[in-house]
């Protein structure tokens, strides 16, 4: 069956930097439907011809070398452009027009892609809905909602049920582009594909889990997005719980979509919600140094670039095992990991070394830049008596498949063949506000713990450190560990 994705907000960043490359790659790849039509809404008057322009422009400047004129040309064609407020009814009838005639009246499975500002995400869903486009008695008709899915766990409700009045949910595909890294998932591949990790993979042998998303960044332009949203909500509600969660979810039954992600609801529903005085201790806050001078943010801003956060998992897997994320911007080095820290061994054999003691096993999982998995595990350092050193053992994905795919790369064609398993589900983002919500409100409160600043290009704030040294552990501040 033809397809068409339309996508509201065309004259946005994301659609040239991440959703038009995305196509175009997977148009070269040939994993594009046949006949996937492409078509892009916002209000500046392009014609077809001039849009196709324009992208091609941003095109050769974000995929470099990969641009290719003769492969461009031949996509393009499937590239068309509707001009289009999404406040007027009558210019989704004109869209809806212009979709039939594209599609010559032949069924066409339909994604709506919805890039737009998210204050309009509710009123694209309505106008479908009025204008009959998300009819699906022909043919498939998918929307796809761009992050921040809310802002609160009351605004991400209104959303839900505002997409509801018009789509069920196995129409929605609610985008975390986390979810697309490849590595993200080799984490269910390297759990559940394998035997001799899962039995290790609880509190019996765990001491405790580190996940960073640590950028080199600053806000840059984005200060008056960030400053209102702060790391919480722009880091941790998504991108860091689905972390949390694909590391400590029991194995699903069989991999689709409904039962990996019902086994991801239950983590959230698992995690013990903080009371009264938890808040003052159970992460800290930090800024860098400079952010309040920032383009677009407060003079005075509370809001945090940096944050830690201690998470306890109630349940039989991970009960007394503590999970610390932390996520924070003009960090020393980009670097996504998580980080299993296991026990020490129940026996110390070898000796008085102390240093040895606390090199117990670790098994990193980087995310990002380079895509791969360490283990970190003791042995004998070559005649020096029973010496101890920890080494490594390295897996590094794409030494072994060249370059790794572009997240969105997946997703796109995930949603074209209609397989959400990679995509948020509504209960999941609403556990996962009803989280973070008290501690945002804590930290506004006059009971928040202090505010830290960091210089830029560091590992954070030094209460930071402090604070899981009076925990007896250490922060895993090491800059990518493959390269
Ligand atoms: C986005 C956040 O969701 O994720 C940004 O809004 C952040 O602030 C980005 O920089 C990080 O994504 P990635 O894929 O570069 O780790």
């Amino acid at each position: 069956m033809p397809h068409t994705m339309v996508i509201f907000g065309a004259s946005g960043d994301l659609t040239s930097r991440k959703l038009i490359p995305a196509l175009y790659r997977l148009f070269r790849q040939q994993r594009l439907p046949a006949q996937t039509r492409i078509v892009g809404v916002s209000r500046t008057k392009f014609s077809d011809e001039q849009w196709r322009g324009e992208l091609a422009e941003s095109m050769r400047k974000f995929i470099g070398k990969e641009f290719d004129e003769a492969a461009w040309k031949e996509f393009s064609q499937w590239v068309f452009y509707q001009p289009g407020d999404i406040k007027a009814e009558e210019d989704f009838r004109h869209l809806a027009a212009r979709l039939e005639e594209l599609e010559g009246g032949q069924p066409t499975d339909r994604v709506y892609y919805v890039a737009t500002m998210p204050q309009l995400y509710q009123l694209v869903a309505a106008q479908l809905g009025k204008t009959g486009m998300a009819d699906d008695t022909q043919a498939a008709r998918r929307i796809v909602i761009e992050k921040p899915f809310g802002t609160d766990l009351k605004s991400a409700r209104e959303l839900n049920q505002a997409l509801f009045k018009v789509f069920r949910e196995s129409q929605i595909y609610r985008i975390d582009h986390y979810l697309g890294k490849e590595t993200v998932q080799n984490i269910m591949v390297l759990r559940f594909g394998n035997t001799i990790f899962e039995p290790l993979w609880n509190r019996h042998y765990i001491d405790h889990v580190q996940i960073t998303v640590a950028e080199e960044v600053l806000v840059g332009r984005r200060g008056d997005y960030y400053d209102k949203s702060g790391v919480l909500r722009d880091m941790f509600q998504n991108h860091l719980f689905q972390l949390m969660m694909i590391t400590a979810m029991e194995g699903p039954v069989k991999f689709n979509a409904d039962l990996v992600r019902d086994e991801k609801v239950k983590v959230l529903q698992a995690v013990r919600p903080f009371v009264g005085a938890d808040f003052a201790d159970c992460g800290v806050r930090g800024q860098y140094e400079g952010y309040r001078q920032e383009e677009g943010v407060d003079p005075e801003s509370p809001t945090e670039t940096y944050a830690a956060l201690r998470l306890h998992i109630d349940n039989w897997r991970w009960n007394g095992v503590p999970f610390y994320l932390r996520s924070a911007k003009a960090m020393s080095c980009r670097t996504t990991q998580i980080v299993i820290v296991f026990r020490e061994p129940p026996h110390c054999l070898f000796g008085t070394d102390s240093r040895a003691k606390h090199l117990t096993n670790r098994l990193v999982i980087q995310i990002q830049p380079a895509e791969g998995i360490q283990i970190h595990f003791q042995s004998k350092v070559p005649d020096a008596g029973m010496k101890l050193r920890l080494s490594q053992l390295d897996f590094r994905f794409d030494k072994s498949n060249g370059p790794m795919p572009d997240a969105y790369q997946r997703l796109l064609q995930d949603v074209l063949q209609g397989d959400a398993s990679l995509f948020a589900r509504s209960d999941e983002v609403e556990l996962a506000w009803q989280i973070i919500d008290p501690i945002i409100a804590a930290w506004r409160s006059p009971a928040a713990p202090p505010l830290h600043t960091y210089p830029v290009g560091s590992w954070g704030p030094e209460a930071a450190r402090e604070w899981m040294e009076r925990q007896g552990r250490e922060w895993f501040d090491v800059c990518p560990v493959i390269h």
